[in-house]
């Protein structure tokens, strides 16, 4: 029924047919679209590839939340029509394009950017592509799974293109809360003090006559779902759990700061982790993206309020939460990720950051973006907002990767995100480092004998007793010896395959 869905009127006589209302994008055209691993628009970007494979010329630049589905990203990579695309993405086709140098890419913390496009730094937002769950009674939009950028990119947008979803329920209004902040200098403090505070409206604010087409979806969020947890994970989360329930018990932290965790195995490991530790009895979860172990601590009680950008969920699981909205809905809000990755509530709320690197060096620089220094493999994301503002920021990996053949601790990262300065706590399935009262000196010897792999102890003693011996100073280092250690690696063919 259009009258439940869109329920101001206006909007009702733009209903057309996707192939319609693509039509209002065209060459060159930036492209903003809703999206933050869920709620992307499905339809509208499969109607650009079918005018491209009928000749007509066509390529668009690519704005999304972070990372989105198969039905934008994927599409679009594989027929070759994306310029430009920013920020976070983790389309094996979109990684492959651009580190073939054939997609522009630039990796961006996600705090920031809203902000930046109200600014006008990514250039014009010619066309907003926006999936919604519902339009209220006087045009505003409710958001389906995601808020990401999608309050600013309609702010600014020329032309607007609402595909209202069949699947997610309008029933979702209420769930988010939508605060668009000041741009300096007229900013303001977001006055968040606590996790679940909600400080804005619960639909996104447009103005209606900018809204040229309106489309019906039936398609769903098609996220990715992470793979079962091994040992590595279940050692490393146990480990983080143990030494922070020993800060909370010596007085060193306050029991209720509020968790963030980032995207990966390890860190959805934590929180599971939660579900059998009465210690952590009730918890409050301030993070980027909540996935299906938030509702499992929902239904076990387990949590006070959980605060994100979107709601990642499996099949299964999003049966679950449409079927029992009601109830979820008293403990999630959905919220702009320059709000959820917001630096000052981060470092106010004292959030536990929780990250996944790909590398990590002896003393304490993380790679969490390239492979072998080169290869992108998904962008930064959202964890140096959290790294760098949480009370406590730990990074984790397992100490290897592609079956041992790969070192995760290296003498020097290979690419640099996150700083020394930033990196609190450092977790492999063989160790835990608080790096917090050591030198570099400390960190190092620390890191090799506890987070290393066994395997590569040795290597990385060899490494840093010669640093220390042939070159000294405050963090030494064999500048000319570094990089062999990652050509090692690379001499065993272990790139980032190509999706073919
Ligand atoms: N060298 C080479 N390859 C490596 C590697 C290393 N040091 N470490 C991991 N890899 C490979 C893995 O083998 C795997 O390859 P495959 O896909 O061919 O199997 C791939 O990289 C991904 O590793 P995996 O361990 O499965 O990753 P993950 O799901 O735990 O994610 C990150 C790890 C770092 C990619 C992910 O956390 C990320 O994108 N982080 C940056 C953004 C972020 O932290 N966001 C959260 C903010 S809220």
């Amino acid at each position: 029924m259009p009258e439940q869905r869109i329920r101001y009127a206006p909007l009702r006589d733009k209903i057309c047919t996707p192939a319609e209302a693509a039509a209002h994008i065209t060459d060159g055209n930036n492209l903003f679209v809703s999206g933050f691993t869920a709620g992307y628009p499905k339809l509208i970007p499969a109607e650009l590839v079918k005018r491209a494979e009928a000749g007509e010329k066509l390529k668009v630049n690519i704005f999304a939340g972070a990372s989105t589905g198969d039905a934008v990203d994927g599409v679009l990579a594989r027929a070759g029509l994306v310029g430009w695309r920013r920020p976070y993405m983790s389309d094996r086709f979109m990684r492959a394009a651009i580190n073939h140098n054939e997609i522009m890419f630039k990796d961006d913390h996600l705090s920031g950017l809203s902000a930046a496009v109200r600014a006008g730094r990514w250039g014009p937002v010619d066309v907003a592509v926006v999936e919604v769950a519902a339009v209220t009674s006087r045009g505003n939009l409710i958001p389906t799974l995601s808020v990401g950028n999608t309050p600013a990119y309609l702010k600014m947008a020329d032309k607007i293109i609402l595909e209202v979803s069949n699947v997610d329920p309008p029933e979702l209004e209420g769930i988010h809360d939508i605060f668009m902040p000041e741009d300096p200098p007229w900013r303001m403090p977001i006055p968040i003090y606590r996790t679940g505070d909600r400080i804005g409206k619960p639909f996104m604010e447009v103005d209606p006559s900018r809204v040229v087409a309106v489309v019906y979806s039936q398609e769903a969020d098609t996220c990715a779902i992470f793979s079962e947890t091994d040992e590595a994970a279940l050692s490393i989360a146990q480990q983080l759990l143990d030494f922070v329930r020993h800060e909370m018990k010596r007085g060193r932290l306050p029991k209720d700061l509020p968790w963030q965790s980032g995207v990966g195995d390890v860190a959805n490991a934590v929180l599971a982790g939660f579900m059998d530790d009465d210690f952590f009895s009730e918890v409050s979860i301030y993070s980027e993206v909540l996935q299906d172990t938030v509702l499992d601590l929902i239904d076990m009680g387990r949590v006070r309020a959980a605060s994100g950008s979107a709601l990642t969920l499996s099949e299964k699981a999003r049966e679950r939460f449409f079927r029992e909205l009601y109830r979820y809905k008293e403990k999630i809000v959905l919220r702009s990720v320059e709000i959820s990755n917001a630096p000052e509530v981060i470092a106010r709320l004292g959030v536990l950051a929780v990250n996944t690197a790909l590398e990590i060096d002896i003393y304490g620089q993380v790679n969490s973006t390239h492979v072998m220094g080169s290869q992108m493999m998904n962008g930064i994301g959202g964890s140096g907002d959290f790294e760098r503002n949480g009370a406590v920021s730990f990074m984790v990996t397992p100490s290897t990767a592609k079956n041992g053949a790969i070192s995760a601790i290296v003498p020097m990262v290979s690419h640099v995100d996150h700083s020394e300065h930033s990196v609190d706590v450092i977790i492999t399935e063989y160790g835990l480092v608080d790096t917090r009262n050591l030198t570099p000196r400390q960190v190092a010897e620390a890191v090799i004998t506890r987070c290393a792999h066994p395997d590569y102890r040795e290597l990385l003693w060899d490494y840093y007793e010669r640093a220390c011996r042939e070159t000294g100073g405050h963090e030494p280092h064999l500048l000319g010896e570094v990089f062999g250690f990652h050509q090692r690696f690379l001499e065993t063919g272990h790139m980032l395959p190509d999706p073919a």
